[in-house]
């Protein structure tokens, strides 16, 4: 830049400084004109370098949207890792299975993982422990399945280097795939991360399977979302899913979609959930059952959404130990990839089924109950549902399920809320952010 000011000035010198002075002596004025050209053509290769190098700085820097929820991950590797990896792939007896368990230190991922481990499984969990809900809350699940003998990798699912070192150590039967970018109205603020984590990491799981030798069998969460504007009840597998009213749901949709062609292509055994809002002990903080009881612990204000005809949205509440019962059983029931190496070898199982409660229940409902359980009266606020992804109601047809997984729920509202309520008021005690 000094340089470039240099000579910017230096050229400035060379012209007359008022047109009065100007001497029309003739060799003068060519030396000036030769003096001048040079410097004009020197100030366009420093201007043509300053611009190169903007360019250059320009590429180099990160891009402006926003990243996808995530912090530096854990480091991986070493014999120590391995040996940690192999002592929690450990199964009881040969009829056992070995799971990698994904979004382990999620709600789901640690029910499940926990279930397989009792039963003598053997389990890996890997999570990438991203910030779109407390992260202490990850931990401490982290904690809890450390304690029973499984081990969370700290990683991302679109780090393929790492899913095939997973792969290369341990000779997976299974993959259960519950790692994801949840939350329907989070799609509106950070779209990408649901791109980044449904999609994109989904087909890099599935990339990897593929690959595998042995292909495990995947069952993985789809959600009771893809029904989106449908209005056909109870909703079955055979209804439309090709109206989605958030991002999230069409994210879910579209890993149906790419489920179905990993299937028809290489061969891999795949089995997809629809989850209908799953809740319980352990839960997600971004859910209504979780954030109405903080709320109205905390005397704040709640928010009750209600439906043109003042109607309150209502959920298929489904409490997650007959969820974790019905993954289960779709892992058991899981037939082999027919495929090896990546090339397919017949055709393989594929399924979708609904797992929900059948029962929808309207949110006041929910709200009642979480007044009778915590003894304090709620504050109430009702407000009409924007339209920024949540559809009016859900209610899961299950007769599917009942038949292939033979799944059956059999927790009521008020029985598992009262489980959530015992385990949160535990959980809680005591931390700081808990003012009561
Ligand atoms: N809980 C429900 O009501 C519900 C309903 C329908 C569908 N589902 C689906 O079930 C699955 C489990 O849901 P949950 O309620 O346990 O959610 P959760 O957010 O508690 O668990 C998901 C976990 O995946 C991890 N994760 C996200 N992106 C990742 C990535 N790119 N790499 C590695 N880890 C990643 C997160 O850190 C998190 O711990 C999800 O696929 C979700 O979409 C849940």
């Amino acid at each position: 830049m000094s340089q470039l000011k240099t000579i910017s000035l230096s050229h400035l010198d060379n012209v007359p400084s008022s047109p009065g002075k100007f001497k029309s002596d003739k060799p003068l004025t060519y030396i000036h004109r030769l003096r001048f050209h040079s410097s004009v053509s020197k100030l366009t290769l420093w201007l043509a370098l300053f611009l190169a190098l903007l360019v250059f700085f320009f590429f180099l820097s990160p891009p402006s949207p926003s990243p996808p929820p995530r912090r530096s991950l854990g480091s991986w590797g070493g014999s120590r890792w391995e040996k940690r990896i192999r002592t929690s792939a450990r199964v009881r007896s040969r009829s056992s299975s070995t799971v990698l368990v994904t979004g382990a230190a999620g709600f789901v991922g640690t029910h499940v993982s926990l279930a397989l481990k009792r039963r003598g499984d053997g389990v890996i969990g890997l999570d990438n422990f991203n910030e779109y809900y407390d992260t202490k809350l990850k931990r401490a699940r982290q904690e809890m399945l450390d304690q029973a003998g499984v081990f969370v990798v700290e990683g991302d699912i679109n780090d393929r280097e790492l899913l095939n070192k997973l792969f290369d150590v341990v000779p997976f039967t299974h993959v259960m795939h519950l790692a994801a970018q949840a939350g329907v109205r989070y799609a509106m603020q950070n779209p990408a991360s649901y791109v980044h984590s449904n999609i994109a990491g989904f087909v890099n799981l599935l990339e990897v399977c593929k690959s595998a030798n042995p292909q495990p069998a995947i069952v993985w969460a789809s959600s009771s979302s893809v029904y989106g504007l449908n209005s056909k009840v109870p909703f079955s597998e055979k209804d439309r899913t090709d109206q989605p009213a958030s991002l999230y749901a069409a994210s879910k949709k579209a890993g149906e979609e790419i489920a179905h062609t990993y299937n028809h292509i290489y061969g891999l055994s795949i089995t997809g959930l629809r989850f209908f809002t799953v809740y319980g002990p352990w839960g997600r903080p971004d859910m209504a059952y979780f954030f109405f009881t903080e709320d109205i612990l905390k005397g704040k204000e709640i928010t009750i959404y209600e439906g043109s005809d003042h109607i309150s949205v209502a959920r298929d509440f489904t409490y997650i130990d007959d969820i974790v019962k019905g993954c289960v059983s779709a892992l058991d029931s899981a037939k082999k990839s027919t495929g090896s190496g990546g090339k397919k070898k017949g055709s393989a199982q594929f399924r979708i089924f609904n797992l929900g409660n059948t029962s929808p229940v309207p949110v006041t409902k929910l709200v009642n109950i979480l007044e009778k359980l915590l003894k304090v009266k709620a504050k109430k606020k009702f407000l009409p549902l924007p339209r920024n992804g949540d559809v009016k109601f859900t209610h899961a047809n299950i007769s599917l399920a009942q038949r292939d997984l033979g799944y059956k729920p059999t927790t009521d509202l008020e029985t598992g809320l009262k489980k959530f309520v015992k385990w949160y008021i535990r959980y809680y005690k005591g931390s700081k952010r808990s003012s009561w």
